[in-house]
């Protein structure tokens, strides 16, 4: 069992270069002191310095064949630099390109001479613990593609897109039986527009306030929004945000009062993302209430610090010989998870998945042996919310 925490990377972008350099940033960080930006120094025994990254894979020849370290600089890459990176000594490897490239982003990326490269054999070779899936919005088969490629290799999987994979029985089912975690899908920002909202469609829940409609408009200026700008890539996405938001309500909302997605690309925000988010309720005595915020982030150093803790999660769930979805930190670190449970409750799983105290079904079989030994707190899980009496995790 290594104690380092290897890495391989699948889309070069804005993500996987925030990531990269939030490991470089935040290097020294003290284990013992309140770090700005981070959720855990040291997680479950790996400090961040324990992770290193192990191989990359994108398609664009922009990026093709340089070191990790110069190519997240490279191509349509737009996010902020807030830390120096040298050359890390891994070359980033040509994908599988199949659906990566959309309608807009075939207009400003050039494929990547040459064949596909040996995926199974690259991740073998560089003792890849976790691979993280960085692919474009609408990349259904070239996720499903790599996944195979994750499972033959032997690898774990932190899927940050919403092409539904841990989410998915299916998936949840081949990861377990190759005895490999999954944590996904679509990754939950540190505060981005998905979890104001949820929290606050809890809060309207909880004090009684009665949520009639409600819209989030989320529009910036990076390659992810101009993909999303192709509405067919849309589908997954949407339903990733809508339904987030909705499992934290318990009365019904009906389909044409509740309207979340991103909306449009305005290339000078650059990787800084706006988010609108509007709310129409009744308290007490039926009198309207609204909240009207708007929320301004640079949105890929947003979603790495999730990851940070994602990828060190899968390294705990390998060691321990966990298999299948991590149910307790895919529902806090994922705006669809397997499992719908409130963001309080998440942390708290999270928790106590961190300190080996639930396994990886602590959601859907609360009551799970962990490394055989009969569970002794009783957990009082608030389980997979239903809406409509339809549960919202519905296998699609
Ligand atoms: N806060 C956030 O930024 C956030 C939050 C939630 C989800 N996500 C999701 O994470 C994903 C990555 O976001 P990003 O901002 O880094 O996107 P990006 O557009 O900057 O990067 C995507 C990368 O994937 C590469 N690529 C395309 N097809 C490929 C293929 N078949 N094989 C290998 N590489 C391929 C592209 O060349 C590009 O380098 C998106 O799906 C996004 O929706 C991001």
């Amino acid at each position: 069992m290594s104690n380092k925490v290897r890495v391989a990377i699948i889309g070069v972008g804005n993500c996987a270069s925030s990531l990269i350099q939030g490991v470089e940033f935040y290097r020294n960080a003290q284990p013992d002191e309140f770090v700005p930006g981070l959720m855990h120094v040291n997680l479950g025994g790996y400090h961040i310095s324990d992770i290193e990254f192990s191989a990359a894979f994108d398609i664009d020849k922009e990026k093709v064949g340089y070191d990790l370290g110069e190519a997240i600089w490279r191509g349509q890459n737009n996010t902020v630099k807030f830390a120096e990176v040298g050359k890390l000594g891994v070359p980033v490897h040509r994908g599988m390109t199949h659906d990566g490239l959309g309608k807009y982003l075939s207009e400003v990326i050039q494929k990547a001479p040459g064949p596909t490269a040996d995926i199974v054999k690259i991740l073998k070779d560089t003792r890849t613990d976790v691979v993280v899936n960085y692919l474009p919005v609408g990349s259904e088969m070239a996720t499903k593609w790599y996944a195979e490629q994750i499972l033959e290799a032997g690898c774990a999987m932190v899927n940050c897109m919403p092409v539904f994979i841990g989410r998915e029985q299916y998936w949840r089912e081949r990861f377990e039986e190759r005895g490999l975690p999954i944590i996904g899908d679509d990754i939950k920002s540190q505060v981005g527009s998905t979890i104001i909202h949820r929290v606050l469609t809890r809060l309207f829940q909880e004090r009684g306030v009665k949520l009639e409609h409600t819209y989030q408009l989320n529009f910036g200026g990076n390659t992810d929004f101009l993909n999303m700008l192709e509405r067919e890539r849309l589908v997954s996405k949407k339903i990733s945000k809508t339904n987030s938001v909705l499992s934290q309500m318990q009365h019904e909302v009906a389909a044409e009062d509740v309207h979340i997605g991103p909306s449009d690309y305005v290339p000078w925000l650059k990787d800084r993302k706006w988010a609108h988010i509007r709310m129409e309720g009744r308290s007490f005595g039926d009198v309207p209430l609204l909240v009207d915020m708007k929320l301004e982030v640079h949105d890929s150093p947003n979603s790495a610090g999730i990851v940070i803790d994602a990828v060190r999660c899968c390294k705990l769930g390998l060691d321990r010989g966990l298999g299948g979805a991590l149910e307790g930190p895919s529902s806090y670190f994922m705006k669809s998870p397997p499992f719908q449970v409130s963001d309080e409750r998440a942390h708290e799983l999270t928790a106590l998945f961190i300190d080996g105290r639930v396994g990886a079904k602590c959601i859907s079989d609360p009551e799970a042996p962990i490394k055989g030994e009969p569970r002794t707190p009783a957990l009082t899980s608030d389980s997979a919310v239903e809406l409509d009496g339809v549960a919202v995790n519905s296998e699609a």
